[in-house]
């Protein structure tokens, strides 16, 4: 009782507004527990692309009947595991067992005739299920159990952080509500794995990899999707060992440069996923930024795509971010806060420009737990004297070696809340001496600053870049400035919280309600005096109390 229609991109013979229907990117399900990753990450990255390679994504009708849908799709073999989701209508990701299996369903799956319309056929793993006599089978169908898919509200979440035991509570409350779930992350693997069957039809070897933050375990549900495309698999085959007097070589084309290679690369690819790639739209080619990059929407699963290539470092990096989140369940508390908080203030923004990002923000909480007493987190130095031989990389000349084995690194014996340390990094970042010294986790402490950009942060690989070097004096004042207030209403608060029943925001609902903001923007008329006199207020409050200070145990 069902056809299944291979999904393609079609041309429409009647004017359509560029990119229509691509409005707004879905934010995807909600988790329900800390699911602190403990494996070494490309054990991770290997085992979620050969469960992408084995799953199809099917556009289903609104209402199905599931038990008869995944009868018929296990006629091709046996079903791991399947979700439904909606996103511009109802989507399954249904993994088969075997690889075998999705041929098999492609097999009898037809290309659609479109009636006005052409379609350009291409037999990806996008299909779409229509319903064979629709009629007999509507007593059957029923409403599909969705995962849920949406982060909560704004007033769910000051809710749920208000119902909180502490302020610790809360924390881990915040994270629970914004880390990808299983799904989405799943759904990002799987986007990955079908760029790359578009990307494979010219380099049959290629990988397209998801980096930043939908890999580094510090990725909040609505995330964009970086991914790269990777074509070292293809360099690999030439550089084997062969024997006798003979060596042979690929003829290719030179181009002047790896840059010029990249773009090139990038262009065409571009051009493939616009014009051929199923449910890739709003496709732009931004090819002379500092790392050419393609960005477009995968409507299906409502992601915002960064497709780069030549990106090594950036997977690096996002593995070195991922051991850090493993190593402590403080780390990714901490990270997803200080996210968050800087979301609901605008320091961050969804638009490039002068505002600090999330990965500068993440560097700045690891340079700060680097720094307490006992470290909660290891020196990348430190970690570079674990690794062995199998951890060795160099990329492009930079020494990129560190242990990938998270057994082999001592937890740390600081014990110290998270309340308290959401207030520490305030204040510390309140008063650090930005104007003369740079941020490096490499070493875990400041360092004079190479150059006089406002904020500087160590590229942890390519120690001559500062990953901040976007970011204004006016960004930078600002984030000092809320991070002092943010301090100074977390100090009142531990002296004088709210009653549970006086449904006042507390703690981390008070630092992330618009008022703060609206309290800030009051302040601004005033700006330089109000921050400093919370300075000044802070250091007397250290000063005479200093007992105190780790007297926070929440509520
Ligand atoms: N990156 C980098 N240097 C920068 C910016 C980015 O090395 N100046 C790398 C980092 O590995 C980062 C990845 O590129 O994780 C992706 O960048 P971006 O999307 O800006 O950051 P994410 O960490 O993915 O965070 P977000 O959730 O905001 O996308
Ligand atoms: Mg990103």
């Amino acid at each position: 009782c069902f056809i299944l229609l291979a999904s393609l991109n079609k041309i429409s013979l009647v004017n359509r507004p560029a990119g229509a229907g691509t409005a707004g990117v879905l934010s995807l399900c909600v988790g329900s527990e800390d699911r602190t990753p403990k494996k070494r990450f490309s054990e991770v990255q290997n085992e979620r692309r050969e469960q992408a390679q084995r799953t199809v994504l099917i556009h289903c009708p609104d209402k199905i009947n599931e038990k008869k849908f995944l009868k018929f799709l296990s006629q091709h073999g046996p079903i791991n595991s399947h979700f439904f989701y909606e996103s511009f209508g109802l989507y399954a990701a249904v993994e088969f067992c075997q690889k075998e299996s999705v041929t098999s369903l492609q097999n009898i799956t037809r290309t659609p005739s479109l009636g006005p319309e052409a379609a350009i056929p291409f037999k990806s793993r996008y299909l779409n299920l229509k319903l064979r006599n629709s009629l007999n089978q509507t007593s059957e169908l029923s409403s599909i159990q969705c995962s849920n898919q949406s982060s909560p509200s704004s007033k769910k979440l000051y809710q749920l952080l208000c119902c909180a035991e502490s302020v610790d509570d809360q924390l881990n409350t915040l994270l629970r509500e914004f880390q990808l779930t299983e799904e989405n992350t799943r759904l990002r693997y799987l986007t990955c794995s079908l760029i790359e069957d578009v990307a494979a039809a010219y380099f049959p070897d290629c990988a397209v990899r998801p980096f930043g933050s939908s890999v580094n375990s510090f990725g909040k549900l609505g995330c964009d999707l970086d991914m790269f495309l990777d074509l070292d698999e293809i360099g690999k085959f030439t550089a084997q060992k062969t024997s006798g007097n003979f060596l042979m070589e690929f003829q290719v084309k030179n181009v002047p440069s790896e840059r010029v290679a990249t773009q090139k690369i990038l262009s065409v690819i571009g051009e493939c996923l616009d014009q051929f790639g199923p449910g890739c739209v709003g496709v732009q080619r931004i090819l002379n930024a500092r790392c050419p990059l393609v960005r477009f929407s995968h409507q299906a699963s409502g992601f915002q795509c960064d497709l780069t290539t030549n990106n090594r470092i950036a997977l690096k990096s996002s593995e070195l971010l991922y051991m850090y989140g493993a190593l402590d369940s403080r780390v990714r508390a901490l990270v997803f806060s200080v996210r968050c908080w800087a979301r609901a203030h605008s320091l961050t923004s969804s638009i490039p420009g002068a505002w600090i990002t999330n990965f500068s923000l993440t560097m700045m909480v690891i340079f700060f737990l680097q720094r307490r007493s006992p470290p909660i987190l290891p020196t990348l130095d430190y970690l570079k004297t674990l690794a062995d031989a199998e951890d060795k990389c160099i990329i492009e000349g930079h020494n990129c070696t560190f242990v990938g084995d998270l057994n082999r690194i001592k937890p740390s014996r600081n014990t110290e809340t998270l309340e308290l340390l959401l207030k520490e990094f305030f204040e510390y970042f309140g008063n650090f001496a930005f104007n003369k010294n740079s941020i490096n986790i490499r070493q875990g402490r400041e360092q004079n600053k190479p150059e006089s950009s406002p904020l500087h942060i160590q590229n942890p690989f390519e120690t001559s870049l500062n990953v901040s070097k976007n970011v204004s004096q006016s960004q930078l004042q600002k984030f000092v400035d809320l991070a002092r207030e943010s301090a100074w209403i977390l100090h009142q608060e531990g002296k004088d919280r709210p009653s549970p029943s006086s449904n006042q925001p507390w703690g981390l609902a008070a630092l992330l309600l618009p008022s703060v903001a609206n309290n800030m923007s009051l302040s601004k008329k005033k700006k330089k005096p109000a921050s400093e006199r919370i300075k000044n207020l802070l250091d007397s409050i250290k000063s005479s109390g200093a007992e105190n200070s780790t007297a926070t145990n929440g509520r």
